[in-house]
């Protein structure tokens, strides 16, 4: 279908299913619902697993346009009973870090490959009996056209490139993409995907690079950068995201899919060194360790279909001030990350980078 302008809105959103709310992105969508579309209920299904907190949504207990339900996305009569009256689901729920997949790709399979078909599922059977006529908004990852040479930057993939996943979590999301597709295609179910690069932001689990590095050398730790650190990515602030997920969700056409990125490509090594020079540390604070296995390249998306059709672009995700903002948020929120990094977190990174934090 030949790509043009979204005519209609649709009626006000009253009530939206977001799987995935205690984590990074979810918390932050789930607030930015709230301020944004404050005459929407917002519903969140999030199972806790190591990366959901539910003290990322501290800040909404008392809010009476909030309800939060603890249960896994593989439930399908949950899933099926919380669709009941919503005018949308954002499915945001996932096993998300690389390194955990290559430890152990399993649990990546069962929750974002198996609980998507059991969320398309319950989609459908609620459909079936009237009880669900809404969108069913995929949030997806850049990951999953595979990676680009650094040395081409004039490359970028669209929508419509071949999906290559490179490692078992990117490989998960191209399945769980694909099941959105086939049930657009056979079922006719009013699907989205989003496409978004690396973000960064305020909630992220210490294990994605910037908190990683930013509370290790809070605490005096060196910090571990992969192979020689040239690996680039398109860094997307989380708050262009929920911007991007929303517009996509009210004007977006059905059945398409969005690639939604920063304009902010950056190495590795140059993140890590933007982040020492905020906090005021050299270059000998970077430990050099073995590169990840099967480690891409370089991720970059083009845009061009979001900005055209949805008018969206992003507006805080430039550097440096977006990142500075993001290192202040986690310097002035040491109990948040301490209480993590207390507990089973230490195990991870002993496995991880074979020394204790
Ligand atoms: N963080 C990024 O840079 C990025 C970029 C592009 C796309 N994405 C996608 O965005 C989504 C959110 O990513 P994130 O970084 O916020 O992840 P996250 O790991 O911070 O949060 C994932 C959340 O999903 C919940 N969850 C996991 N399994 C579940 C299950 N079976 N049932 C219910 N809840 C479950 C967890 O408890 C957690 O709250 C994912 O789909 C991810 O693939 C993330």
């Amino acid at each position: 279908m030949p790509d043009r302008p979204a005519t209609s809105a649709r009626p006000p959103l009253r009530r939206v299913l977001v799987t995935g709310g205690c984590g990074f992105i979810g918390s932050n969508l789930v607030r930015y619902l709230r301020t944004q579309r404050p005459g929407c209920h917002v519903v969140n299904l999030d199972a806790l697993t190591y990366s959901g907190n539910p003290e990322n949504l501290a800040d909404l207990a008392g809010d009476t346009g909030y309800t939060f339900v603890h249960g896994d996305i593989r439930d399908r009569a949950l899933v099926e009973r919380l669709l009941e009256r919503c005018d949308a689901v954002i499915h945001a729920a996932a096993e998300t870090h690389v390194d955990r997949a290559i430890m152990d790709s399993r649990p990546f399979m069962e929750t974002n490959v198996l609980g998507t078909q059991t969320m398309l599922d319950a989609a459908l059977h609620a459909r079936e009996r009237g009880a669900f006529a809404g969108v069913f908004l995929h949030v997806s990852t850049d990951e999953v056209y595979g990676s680009l040479p650094a040395d081409r930057p004039d490359l970028r993939f669209t929508e419509t490139s071949p999906l290559h996943p490179n490692n078992p979590y990117a490989a998960s999301k191209a399945s769980s993409d694909l099941l959105v597709a086939t049930c657009r295609n056979t079922f006719g179910l009013e699907t989205r995907v989003a496409r978004a690069s690396n973000n960064f932001g305020p909630y992220q689990f210490p294990e994605k690079i910037i908190p990683l590095f930013v509370t290790n050398l809070v605490q005096g730790l060196k910090v571990p950068l992969y192979g020689d650190g040239l690996h680039v990515r398109d860094w997307l602030h989380v708050d262009d995201t929920c911007e991007a997920i929303l517009a996509i969700l009210e004007r977006g056409r059905a059945g398409e899919t969005y690639n939604i990125g920063g304009h902010n490509e950056r190495s590795n090594l140059e993140l890590t060194r933007s982040i020492l020079a905020i906090l005021g540390k050299g270059g000998e604070m970077i430990r050099h360790v073995a590169d990840r296995p099967g480690h891409d390249r370089r991720y970059a998306t083009d845009t061009a279909k979001i900005e055209r059709e949805l008018g969206w672009r992003p507006t805080r995700s430039a550097w440096p001030a977006a990142l500075e903002r993001t290192v202040r948020w986690y310097i002035d929120n040491p109990g948040w990350w301490q209480r993590i990094r207390a507990g089973a977190y230490r195990d991870y990174y002993r496995r991880q980078y074979g020394e204790t934090v």
